[in-house]
């Protein structure tokens, strides 16, 4: 069963058409990044999936069940890392299960190995103004994997990062990736961040959002750095790129 499938998706706000007949299929375990350009409707759909918004048509169903509300066994990473202040790295992490109504001293074990997965061992301490924005996101991210939910939605998690940060957090999410296996939809209108991340990627048209196609990523794993200059990232890259631009261009 198919950890999430959307059909006939469709959604305005008022008389905007923000998504326009958006049907897809996640399988278990697989990395689905969505791309394209801004006002698109990528937000939206994430937030559909998890039932923050209802659709105005269509159905989304996660593992086989219809979301007609907040889903609750979904793993969420925004732009913004969202950590409490006053709070350190490790019960910032652990608050998700203290949400739950479960005491976080039941994780600490499963939170100090994330911490670790994460790099972010010798600042399990820290709070957040002590960390930087990387290493703060890198929180969010073990936060949302710490209750092994079957479902991660990550909405542009390093878009408010430099650009040297932001291809190192590439590298190190694909690696966490590759240990934990758990069902990624990701949002980003980063093309290299698509393709190395992904095994699909998802090209979704500007407003109305529709998608105009979708690529399988077949690159090898684990993917390090010397995968950019790879012929294979390199042309399905472009071909990615190309998809973009023609798909922004029938809208002007
Ligand atoms: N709550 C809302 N009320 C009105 N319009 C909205 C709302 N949320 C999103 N939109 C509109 O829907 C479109 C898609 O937005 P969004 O999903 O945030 O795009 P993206 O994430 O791809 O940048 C945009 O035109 C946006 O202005
Ligand atoms: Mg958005």
């Amino acid at each position: 069963m198919a950890p999430v499938f959307v059909r006939g998706l469709c959604k305005s706000f008022k008389n905007v058409v923000a998504l326009q007949d958006v049907s897809l299929a996640v399988s278990e375990r697989q990395f689905v990044t969505i791309v394209g350009p801004s006002g698109c409707g990528k937000s939206t759909l994430l937030r559909l999936i998890c039932g923050l918004i209802p659709p105005t048509s269509g159905e989304v169903r996660v593992r086989g069940v219809p979301v007609t509300a907040p889903i609750t066994d979904v793993g969420m990473v925004f732009q913004s890392p969202v950590l409490m202040p006053w709070r350190t790295t490790l019960d910032n992490i652990l608050f998700v299960a203290e949400m739950r109504g479960e005491s976080g001293n039941k994780y600490r074990t499963r939170a100090r190995e994330l911490i670790e997965l994460a790099g972010l061992s010798g600042f399990e301490a820290r709070r957040p103004h002590e960390l930087s924005g990387g290493m703060q996101q890198r929180v969010a991210i073990c936060r949302a994997l710490l209750l092994n939910p079957p479902l991660i939605l990550m909405d542009e998690p390093f878009g408010a990062l430099d650009v040297i940060t932001r291809e190192r957090m590439g590298f190190e999410l694909e690696k966490i990736w590759n240990v934990t296996k758990t069902t990624v939809i990701f949002v980003t209108h980063s093309i290299s961040e698509s393709v190395l991340l992904s095994d699909r990627i998802i090209v979704m048209s500007a407003r109305p959002g529709r998608i105009v196609r979708t690529f399988d990523v077949a690159l090898p794993r684990p993917r390090g750095r010397e995968l950019l200059s790879h012929p294979d990232f390199v042309r399905l890259s472009a071909e990615v790129r190309s998809c973009i631009e023609d798909a922004s261009l029938a809208q002007a």
